[in-house]
């Protein structure tokens, strides 16, 4: 990618142990920009490092349980020394807990808000403090479809993605003034953990109604998330990115 440069941006990433987060923070660093790699499987997080250490990037990885807030924000109140600046925020952890509603345990159902929403409430309260002082940030979350379209068995996690467009929206009328971009990128089914155990049957239902008639790869999200992160992207805030293949329309 020629455009969208990221030299002397540092992003953090959460759920950059595997799977989208994995991909966004190999795509940022690409583009040149120091990464933050954040989530709880610090071995995973650690290797990962190493792999982009070795291409050049300057990276440091932060252990953190977003589904305790408090402890959280307690632990963004330092972070690793030398990147203290955070100008990039991606919140990508997220989890899900399906179950049809009438069976839906109310420890499912707060177990994933607690981790997709209020964690991520946690975390941007923390770094948003500053980039206000900055003037300056990209602040990009990673809904779902499920969250614009809702989803049968996904009651708690599509609340949760509905969630993070509200609290988007309204983080990026508070916070334009301080020149810090607030923006969603909503992935359709993208093949990673989180969708391979689906049956080959279910897998091939779905392909037929993608219209682009393939499943997403995590480069197709780091893609987004590197347009919205770019200085390219300046002037939008407020949006929602639906990266879906045609899924929702
Ligand atoms: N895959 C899809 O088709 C799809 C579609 C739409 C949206 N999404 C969204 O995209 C994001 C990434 O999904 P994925 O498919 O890459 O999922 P994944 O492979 O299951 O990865 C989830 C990531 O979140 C981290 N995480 C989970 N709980 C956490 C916690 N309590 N504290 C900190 N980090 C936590 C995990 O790291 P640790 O386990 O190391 O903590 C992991 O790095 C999620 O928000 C998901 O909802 C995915």
């Amino acid at each position: 990618m020629s455009g969208f440069r990221l030299d002397g941006r540092t992003a953090l990433v959460t759920g950059a142990s595997q799977g989208i987060g994995e991909g966004i923070a190999r795509g940022l660093a690409g583009q040149g920009a120091r990464l933050v790699l954040a989530a709880r499987s610090v071995d995973k997080l650690e290797a990962l490092a190493e792999a982009l250490r070795s291409s050049g990037t300057e990276v440091a990885v932060l252990p953190l349980d977003l589904a305790d807030a408090e402890a959280t924000a307690e632990r963004l109140k330092e972070l690793p020394e030398g990147f203290e600046a955070i100008d990039v925020l991606v919140n990508n952890a997220g989890i899900t807990a399906d179950n049809l509603i009438v069976r839906m345990s109310h420890e499912d159902w707060d177990r994933v808000l607690r981790t997709n929403l209020t964690g991520t409430f946690a975390v941007t309260q923390a770094l948003t403090r500053g980039m206000m002082r900055r003037k300056f940030g990209r602040i990009i979350s990673i809904s779902s479809v499920s969250g614009l379209m809702g989803n049968a068995g996904q009651a708690n996690y599509s609340a949760a993605k509905a969630g993070l467009i509200g609290f988007s929206k309204s983080l990026a009328r508070e916070l334009a003034g301080r020149n810090i971009t607030v923006n969603v990128v909503a992935p359709g089914f993208i093949q990673t953990a989180m969708t391979e155990n689906l049956p080959e049957s279910a897998r091939s239902d779905l392909t037929t109604a993608i219209p682009l008639k393939r499943l997403g790869t995590v480069d197709d999200i780091a893609a987004a998330v590197i347009y919205l992160a770019s200085e390219e992207a300046g002037y939008v805030t407020g949006h929602v990115l639906n990266v879906s293949g045609g899924l929702y329309i």
